[in-house]
């Protein structure tokens, strides 16, 4: 018989700040009892040494699999090798853990595919080319320690670019590149302090249309900045092109509301589920079902990667995708 506190797969996940990484969890959890493994799951309050504090517990109950979404992927570089040293695999999990040769598989969403999406839906709505423009725009990025963020920040500009190049995007504040416009720990606060200064300076006396917002949890705060400068309010402010990306309830309310424009969904019951098979497969000595082995490269070497899609959802679409589908209930937005 093995110990009570046996563990098959740890489940290390950054925050439960952060609806998604709750519903991730919930559902890496859900599949794994399906499957009739015991499953560790942990949040680490978006707190590197926590993070690495919890893998450690979790190789000390003797698990087999590591699915980890990282905080920041190169501190995890001791810890991934101790997990090597105990014959125990790897899953990086959503965000990719960089500069450590012990990550065995990637289970993702088509990151640049997220920002090729935020980039493609604020040009149709600002109806370029053919609006000839100028309109301002601002950017955000994520963390920089989060190597999504990079990938989200150069899909959104591979589309962006050549309307900056025309003329016909501006960006007021002159802020542009990740080292400019990335928001540290994905802190909302943080993204709207920067933001506040800018609609003071650049944006007293001209309009603002669009801002590129990496997250929910950042366009919620840049729109309550929005709203106490007047946008939103009728009399020719109206409200810029705000994205997002993860169709938290609270700005699945917004886009409702014709505030925030969109967002990115991306079925994270579908990844769990996907990071839950690979798990499953490593476990029984099969080979995980993989469909990219060259998109990303942790720095050491091409990752065998599982890459899901991301959908664009905002006012048309939002009940199909998200309730039809059985992600919210429909009372969450009545
Ligand atoms: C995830 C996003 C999330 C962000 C902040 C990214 O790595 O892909 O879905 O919004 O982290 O937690």
């Amino acid at each position: 018989m093995r110990a009570q506190s046996q563990v098959d797969v740890g489940l290390a996940m950054p925050t439960l700040a952060l609806q998604r990484w709750v519903i991730d969890g919930l559902a890496l959890v859900r599949s794994f009892n399906g499957m009739r493994l015991v499953s560790d799951l942990q949040f680490a309050n978006n707190d590197v040494p926590t993070q690495i504090a919890q893998i450690d517990n979790m190789l000390g109950k003797g698990t087999k699999v590591l699915i980890v979404a990282p905080i920041d992927g190169p501190a995890l570089a001791p810890i991934l090798k101790k997990a090597a040293d105990l014959k125990v695999r790897v899953i990086s999990y959503d965000r990719l853990i960089r500069d450590s040769p012990h990550v065995d598989y990637y289970a993702t969403f088509d990151n640049f595919a997220v920002g090729v999406l935020q980039g493609t839906e604020i040009v149709r709505r600002l109806k370029l080319p053919e609006a000839k423009g100028p309109f301002n725009i601002e950017l955000f990025g994520g963390s920089p320690d989060d190597n999504n963020a990079f990938f989200f920040y150069n899909g959104a500009m591979s589309v962006l670019k050549p309307y900056l190049d025309s003329g016909q995007l501006t960006v007021g504040s002159g802020q542009m590149g990740m080292d400019a416009v990335s928001t540290q720990a994905w802190s909302g606060v943080t993204a709207r302090f920067r933001f506040e200064k800018m609609l003071e300076k650049t944006y007293a006396k001209q309009r603002l249309h669009a801002v590129l917002s990496p997250n929910d949890g950042i366009a919620i705060e840049l729109l309550q900045a929005l709203k106490l400068k007047g946008y939103g309010t009728g009399g020719g402010h109206p409200w810029p092109v705000v994205s997002g990306q993860d169709a938290d309830v609270q700005s699945v309310r917004s886009i409702i509301r014709n505030e925030q424009a969109f967002t990115i969904f991306k079925d994270n019951r579908e990844l769990a589920l996907a990071a839950a098979s690979m798990a499953q497969a490593i476990l029984t000595n099969k080979a995980p079902l993989v469909n990219d082995e060259k998109t990303y490269n942790n720095g050491v070497k091409a990752m065998s990667s599982l890459l899901l899609k991301p959908v664009t959802v905002d006012v048309n679409n939002w009940r199909e995708t998200l309730v039809t589908s059985g992600y919210y209930k429909d009372h969450m937005f009545r």
